[in-house]
């Protein structure tokens, strides 16, 4: 793909559906490109869109309105950051040669429900995963429990950041987590997987990322990220995650198996569990992942520049520079254009580094930020951003 000005007729345009934190840092990554950026979501000022050439508010699972923004914009490019999209636009974008869909249609719709990548991973390629069932009740999902064994986790099959997700102990409990999963799940369906618990040491999210050089499709993996998780949502993260070598080498192999069966071009964040020499495929964003904030402070090119280059058909360099952390910065009030205090004193704590998303509402529980860190070893970088995380105070404006 030949780049070229933005605003006039030689403009690469890349559609981003989705403008949260992490497409923000996308879409900085292709302006420095020259690259022409729209950025849509549902709400106005979301954080992407404050650093696009232009935006859209539109409910993107509405197939007739997201068709009619893609027309009107006819951009080169599709690039999904969320799940909740309707996918089956991009196939018809996709088949008619319309647009590049990031990093394939067929990829954003099997990785939007749990059942369809994990039927993928499972089954076709044959790759280790937590014990599983679907129900679709919640005399099916006691069920599944007791034949899977307790304790086990119930998702909504359309859900992601842990919404509608909770784990039980007894079978008892099923059928508030079948209540719980109708709540918090995407209205498609009211399917929920039911999964076995893995007695994981620690769980990390391998960024592997499709790329071209020489006109070859190419496979690449960052440095393993650990993470820590509270309620489904990610709390901190540090890169690299320790692990043997032949954990490791497992990881990749089934990244690569994962990341091959999706195809088409970008970063993928590969949820694995690891525990001594063994590794479970968890799931898999066909993008870049939240737990990947750290590497703006550890990686020669963050996961954002890497995603930028690799969709633009450009080569990656996936190396490490510095050992890092990041902790993330919730909202803890409910209010509209907020004010954060402490930001000098964070700043202040060695290596440390904010982004603050610029999200015009705040939520309790809502990530409007994040520190970043580095240090000698993880645990250093680890306290640092954290320290640093816990100095800043959202407030109302
Ligand atoms: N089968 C399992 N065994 C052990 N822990 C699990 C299992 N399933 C989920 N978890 C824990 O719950 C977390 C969230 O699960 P999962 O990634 O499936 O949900 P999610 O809603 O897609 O979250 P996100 O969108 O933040 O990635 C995992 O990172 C892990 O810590
Ligand atoms: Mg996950």
């Amino acid at each position: 793909m030949r780049l070229g000005t933005p605003l006039s007729d030689s403009a690469v345009r890349v559609l981003l559906l989705g403008a949260g934190e992490l497409g923000k840092e996308v879409a900085i990554e292709l302006q420095r490109l020259g690259a022409e950026v729209i950025a849509v979501d549902r709400y106005p000022n979301a954080p992407a869109m404050q650093v696009a050439h232009r935006s859209h508010v539109i409910p993107m699972t509405d197939a007739h309105i997201l068709n009619g923004v893609i027309m009107v914009e006819a951009p080169h490019i599709i690039v999904p950051e969320i799940e909740a999209i309707a996918t089956d636009v991009l196939a018809q974008i996709e088949a008619a040669g319309l647009a590049t869909v990031i990093p394939t249609a067929r990829a954003t719709q099997l990785t939007m429900n749990r059942e369809g990548i994990r039927r993928l991973a499972a089954e076709e390629l044959g790759l280790p995963t937590s014990p599983y069932a679907f129900a679709t009740s919640a005399a099916e999902l006691a069920e599944a429990a007791h034949r899977i064994g307790l304790p086990v986790f119930i998702k909504p099959v359309m859900s992601s950041s842990g919404k509608g997700q909770s784990m039980i102990d007894a079978l008892e409990d099923a059928a508030n987590a079948w209540a719980y999963a109708q709540s918090g799940g995407r209205v498609e369906t009211a399917t929920v997987i039911v999964e076995g618990r893995i007695d994981f040491d620690f769980e990390i999210t391998l960024l592997t990322v499709r790329s071209l050089r020489d006109g070859a499709v190419r496979t690449d993996f960052c440095a393993p990220i650990g993470h820590r998780q509270v309620k489904g949502d990610y709390v901190e993260s540090w890169q690299p995650q320790a692990m043997t070598p032949a954990a490791l080498a497992t990881a990749q192999d089934i990244a690569r198996k994962v990341t091959d069966a999706l195809g088409g071009l970008g970063v993928f964040g590969v949820e694995l569990f690891v525990k001594g020499d063994e590794v479970w495929f968890s799931e898999v964003s066909p993008r870049p992942h939240d737990t990947g904030l750290v590497t703006l402070a550890t990686q020669t090119m963050s996961e954002f520049a890497l995603h930028a280059r690799a969709i633009l058909g450009l080569p990656v360099d996936v190396s490490q520079r510095d050992i890092g952390a990041s902790a993330v910065i919730y909202g803890g009030v409910d209010a509209v254009g907020v004010a954060f205090e402490g930001v000098a004193e964070a700043l202040s704590v060695p290596t440390a580094d904010l982004r603050l998303f610029g999200k015009p509402e705040s939520y309790v529980s809502r990530r409007m930020g994040v520190a970043t860190a580095r240090g000698e070893t993880v645990e250093q970088a680890r306290e640092r951003a954290r320290e640093a995380a816990s100095r800043v105070r959202v407030v109302p404006g």
